[in-house]
């Protein structure tokens, strides 16, 4: 019953009962669980994708930070090292055939530079042929190579000279980028991302000393940061001019990291403070240095960065956006200062710890694009550590309606990659976070598809799923 009705039925009823269930009836019913399947369908033209990193993946990567730092001890949880990884580097063929057998169209993967260039000025030719041999495999299955250059790990050399702090790190960078340009450019790549998720490869490594260099120190984030914003404009510069030069065609871009970030205590101010500092260094800076040329952050007495960085400005072809989580932030009154937490539900939480939160997705993106309303967005990472398989399926189809609901609003979002395709080295927190949608035996390193796997693959065979909303009205 509507309310206005209602209100007019009781003014007018004489009735003592009547008036009574009239009135309850004002106050309002309670809500009613409902249940509604709606067919979600995306555009031909979406690009379906997975995404790896060769560090996690390859094995064998004894010329990193990365290899270093594992055998620092005690860095990495359960003292898991990389070693093999999922030895993707020796099974090229059968990892390409199980891009095959998903469907997918795109394949987002990175280059290991210290693979490249072990040494400084050193090229490994047979790194470098190796990559081709991956690339042209893709190519004639069908498959998009999608490359990312720089996906936190780096040459050992580069570290020892300081790596992202170094004032060269320019140079070194665009020495890299050129050399790859050179050799795999003309294989028909469309899309070259310069980092991955560069701010939080840097909070891990110099605040969290989670990640190497293992520091643990806010005011030293500020000096990486603008190596990294001045690292992509060279890159992003001479991408395009030897693409020019030889006639290719390419779009060069960047992977960021974004976060839903929230108040602990809604009632302390200093909360607010924190959540504030945290959404623009984490979230804001280096977008506005890319949209702007100027990159801004501060935490009073610690760090205060307000840079001009002109080359930056505009040098973005797409944006890719990796979505995870939200987190709740609170001030406190020892180093770093400011702290996150996960709040949720024991079943919306993840084995990385991290709460599932779908919505996050739209939010991100929908302020993304306000910054960037011209450019094209990429879903470049959106997954779940699942051993159980069980919240997988729900979380990408949760996930996925807001992308369907970004592109119905117009939002010009081509892709979507799910990361990962099989469990791998996840970082800090080792072999056990599993977020594959083919499990690795860690003793044969075989792949095996779960349920997800087969899900994706016929929702990609028809471009969607039916949908079952379940909510209260
Ligand atoms: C990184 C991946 C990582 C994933 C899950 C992203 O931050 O790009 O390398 O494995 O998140 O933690």
């Amino acid at each position: 019953m509507k309310k206005k009705n209602c209100f007019t039925k009781l003014i007018y009823s004489t009735n003592f009962f009547l008036s009574i269930m009239l009135g309850l009836s004002c106050v309002g019913a309670p809500p009613h669980a409902f249940s509604k399947t709606e067919e979600i369908k995306f555009p031909d033209s979406f690009e379906w994708c997975v995404a790896t990193a060769s560090h996690q993946i390859e094995g064998n990567n004894k010329d990193s930070d990365w290899w270093e730092f594992e055998r620092r001890g005690k860095t990495i949880e359960n003292e898991d090292r990389s070693t093999k990884a999922t030895d993707h580097w020796n099974r090229l063929e059968e990892d390409t055939q199980i891009l095959v057998d998903l469907g997918v169209k795109t394949y987002r993967f990175s280059l290991e530079w210290a693979k490249i260039e072990p040494q400084p000025g050193n090229w490994n030719k047979e790194a470098l042929e190796h990559y081709k041999k991956e690339i042209l495999l893709l190519k004639k299955n069908n498959i998009k190579p999608f490359i990312t250059l720089n996906h936190f790990s780096i040459p050992y050399w580069f570290a020892k000279k300081g790596g992202w702090t170094s004032p060269q790190a320019p140079h070194f960078f665009n020495r890299y980028v050129k050399k790859v340009f050179e050799n795999l450019g003309h294989l028909g790549i469309e899309s070259w991302v310069t980092f991955n998720e560069p701010v939080w490869n840097l909070i891990s490594g110099y605040v969290l000393g989670a990640f190497p260099p293992g520091k643990k120190d806010l005011k030293l984030l500020a000096a990486p940061i603008v190596g990294v914003v001045k690292s992509h404009a060279l890159a992003y510069k001479t991408l395009h001019k030897i693409a020019k030069k030889r006639n290719i065609p390419i779009k060069v871009g960047l992977v960021k990291a974004l976060n839903i970030f929230e108040t602990l205590r809604k009632w302390n101010p200093l909360d607010h403070y924190a959540r504030s500092i945290l959404e623009r260094v984490y979230n804001l800076s280096l977008l506005e240095a890319l949209q702007k040329g100027r990159l801004k952050f501060s935490f009073p007495t610690i760090v205060n960065m307000d840079k001009e960085l002109k080359e930056a400005k505009g040098t973005l072809d797409f944006l890719g956006v990796n979505f995870y989580t939200r987190l709740f932030v609170k001030f406190t009154f020892s180093p770093p200062f400011i702290k996150t937490e996960t709040v949720a539900a024991k079943d919306k939480i993840t084995e990385m710890h991290w709460e599932i939160y779908p919505e996050g997705l739209y939010k991100v993106v929908t302020k993304a694009h306000q910054m960037f309303p011209k450019l094209p967005i990429f879903i470049s990472e959106n997954g779940i550590a699942d051993k159980t398989d069980k919240k997988r399926i729900p979380f990408i189809k949760d996930h996925l309606y807001y992308v369907y609901k970004l592109i119905k609003q117009k939002v010009p979002i081509v892709g979507y990659c799910y990361w990962t395709l099989i469990d791998n080295f996840e970082w800090a927190h080792g072999y056990r976070p599993r977020f594959g949608l083919y499990e690795l035996d860690l003793k044969t390193l075989s792949r095996t598809p779960r349920p997800s796997a087969i899900f994706y693959k016929n929702l990609i065979k028809k471009k969607g799923f039916s949908y079952e909303k379940k909510g209260f009205k």
